[in-house]
Order: structure tokens, then C-alpha cells, then sequence
């Protein structure tokens, strides 16, 4: 079986084969970063028009490189939501009238799902069950994953998302969008300890988080410099932000593994490349004696690979395709309802 993925729900296009036999074939992104950079931050009508300009191509490229036609696709998967209305609707309608025109089915897939099955497109991938530390730029959710679709929220973000919160943070540090991976690559140069931020929710007793005022922390911090961030001081700022924001997220990973007795820890989502967060979980992974998977560093943040992917795994647990034709986009959906306790 055959799955094309589309992925447009925010600033990249993504497409991608996968054959549930032999994995994926190929996928082709395009990221709107350079885009966007110039207005310090996503502009969804932008987005929107981008993705119309690139879906098309990228789908070539992928068939190109995978040596695949049209005709041998067996259903289309893409991203119905969370995200951008209008750039989903891009992904959504070209998905569907592509569908149509080659008579195949559709199979509409939660983008948060594809991030959270994304691990299983590694060479050495995690088994069912794990626990999922989920960390993107708009969620934080710390689940017990037992299949595809038997998902179990044991804690989750009460206000902002950590990717969230690095991207606000490196914004009042003044870096240029996209500000989380800039933050986290200048907080290597820092100086654990110059500063000290909080770790919030840290002995809430419970397995949620909150970043806003972390964030805050952040910002009465910089406010205190006065005039112009000297080099040295974003530097030590950003580790100080940095450090906690870790501690926070590896204390709580550490506490679902313990509740739940599980030995597999997935981490998935944009925040899942951050160095520090994974250098910090394999050592707490080889103490405590379990093991931490990520995607390949390429499938952490948006692609097309974990929809195709996604796509697959719904087939085959037995979620039916939809007949291509009408659709609707799910700007926001809760992950929970994709999940069969529904909770
Ligand atoms: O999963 P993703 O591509 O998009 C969403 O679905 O939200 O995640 C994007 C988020 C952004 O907030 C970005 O700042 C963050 O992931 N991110 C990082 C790093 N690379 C990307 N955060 C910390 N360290 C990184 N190296
Ligand atoms: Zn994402």
C-alpha cells in the first residue's frame, strides 16, 4: 500500500511516499522561514499562498524521487488539522481533488498525530507502548501512547507551549524569527548559572506545565539591562532560559516514566531537536535504566513524512479512507479526540 502525505498546516509544504512495506520512499519540503523572517513571525495569508505555490512541485519531486506515478498511489493522506485554516485548506482541497482525479481514497490525519508517531519512521524504532513527551510550538502534552489511536493525556500545558515559549523568549532577546533554534544554539556560549529563572509548576505534584511566566521572567530580566542587550548577556540569558525550561520538561518526563512503568520515552515535535533536552534525557534515560527515542532530526519539525506515515498506521489499525471529494479543515482539534477513550 501506497501513501502520499501532504503536510501544510503552518510555513512548510511537505510531501512524502510511504509504502507500508518497505517505509518511506521519499519526501520534499519546502520551509517558508526565509519568507517570514522579514516580519518577525508567520504571516498565514502568506503561508497560504506559498503552499499553493510549491505543493505542486514538491509533489513531482517526491514521484521523481521515488521512482513512483500517480498510478500507484494507494490513498492520500494530509494534515486536516490543528493549524492555519487557510494554509491547511491548501493541503486539504489539493489533497482531495488529487484523490478524485486518480479515483483513490482520502485519509485525513491530526498533525499532532503525525508528530507523535513521527519516532517510528527511525531505523531503530520504539514499540508499543510508550510514554510521548510531545513539544511543538503550539502544544506540550505529556501522553501514554498503547497503539495508534489509544492515547491517555497524563499532563499538558496550562497557558504557553514550550516551543512557544522559546520562540517569545528569543523574540525579547531579540533575535530574528524563527527565534527558537537561534536561542537554543546561542545558549551553548552562555554560562549556566549567571542567571537564575524559575522552573515553573515544578512541585505542582502533577504532570502539567506552565511557561508564561517563564516568559515573564524573561522579560524582567531584560528589562532590568536597560538600553541595548549586550552579546555576553543574551548569551548568558539564553542558557539561564534554557536551563530551565529543561529542567522543567526532563523532570516531568521523568515522573510520567515513573507513574506509568514504562522503559520508552518518544519525544516529538519541533522542541525535540533542542541539544540540551536530549543530551539531558539520555543521561537520565541511561541512569534510570530506559530509552529515549526522537525522529530523525529532519522529521522533528513539520514535514510531509509523518503524514504519509500517520496515514499508513490509521489504514491499517482500521480507521476507513474517505471518499475523495468534500472536505472541511479542523483548525483546532484536541488530540484527545483522535484518541478511542476519547480522553
Ligand atoms: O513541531 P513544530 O515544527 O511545529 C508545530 O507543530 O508547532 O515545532 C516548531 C517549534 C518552534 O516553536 C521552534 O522554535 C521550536 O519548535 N524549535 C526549537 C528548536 N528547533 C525548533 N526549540 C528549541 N530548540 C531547538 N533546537
Ligand atoms: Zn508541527
Amino acid at each position: 500500500m501506497l501513501i502520499l502525505g501532504v503536510e501544510s498546516s503552518c510555513d512548510e509544504t511537505g510531501i512524502a511516499l510511504y509504502d507500508s512495506e518497505a517505509g518511506l520512499l521519499s519526501h520534499a519540503l519546502h520551509s517558508q522561514v526565509a519568507m517570514h523572517a522579514e516580519y518577525g513571525g508567520v504571516v498565514p495569508e502568506l503561508a497560504s499562498r506559498d503552499h499553493i505555490r510549491r505543493v505542486v512541485p514538491l509533489l513531482r519531486e517526491a514521484l521523481g524521487r521515488a521512482g513512483k506515478s500517480l498510478d500507484d498511489i494507494d490513498a492520500v493522506a494530509y494534515t486536516r488539522g490543528p493549524g492555519l485554516s487557510g494554509a491547511l485548506l491548501v493541503g486539504c482541497a489539493f489533497a482531495e481533488a488529487l484523490a478524485l482525479a486518480i479515483d483513490k481514497p482520502t485519509m485525513p490525519v491530526h498533525h499532532l498525530e503525525g508528530h507523535l508517531l513521527s519516532p517510528l519512521l527511525s531505523s531503530d524504532p520504539p514499540t508499543f507502548p510508550f510514554v510521548a513527551l510531545l513539544v511543538s510550538g503550539g502544544h506540550t502534552q505529556l501522553m501514554k501512547v498503547t497503539g495508534v489511536g489509544e492515547y491517555e493525556l497524563l499532563g499538558e500545558t496550562l497557558d504557553d507551549a514550550a516551543g512557544e515559549a522559546f520562540d517569545k523568549s528569543a523574540k525579547l532577546l531579540g533575535l530574528p524569527y524563527p527565534g527558537g533554534a537561534l536561542l537554543s544554539k546561542l545558549a551553548e556560549t552562555g554560562t549556566p548559572g549567571v542567571y537564575e529563572l524559575p522552573r515553573p509548576m515544578l512541585h505542582s505534584g502533577d504532570l502539567n506545565f506552565s511557561f508564561s511566566g517563564l516568559k515573564t521572567a524573561v522579560l524582567t530580566l531584560v528589562r532590568e539591562q536597560g538600553e541595548g542587550l549586550g552579546d555576553t548577556f543574551k548569551a548568558h540569558a539564553a542558557r539561564a532560559f534554557q536551563e530551565a525550561i529543561v529542567e522543567v520538561l526532563v523532570k516531568k518526563s521523568l515522573k510520567a516514566m515513573k507513574q506509568t512503568g514504562l522503559k520508552q520515552l518518544v519525544v516529538a515535535g519541533g522542541v525535540g531537536a533542542n541539544k540540551q533536552l536530549r543530551n539531558t534525557l539520555n543521561d537520565e534515560a541511561r541512569r534510570k535504566r530506559f530509552r529515549v527515542y526522537y525522529p530523525e532530526l529532519e522529521f522533528c519539525t513539520d514535514n510531509g513524512a509523518m503524514i504519509a506515515l500517520a496515514g499508513c498506521l490509521r489504514l491499517q489499525a482500521g480507521t476507513p479512507a474517505k471518499e475523495a471529494g468534500a472536505f472541511a479543515v479542523q483548525p483546532r482539534w484536541p488530540l484527545m479526540e483522535m484518541s478511542v477513550s476519547g480522553r
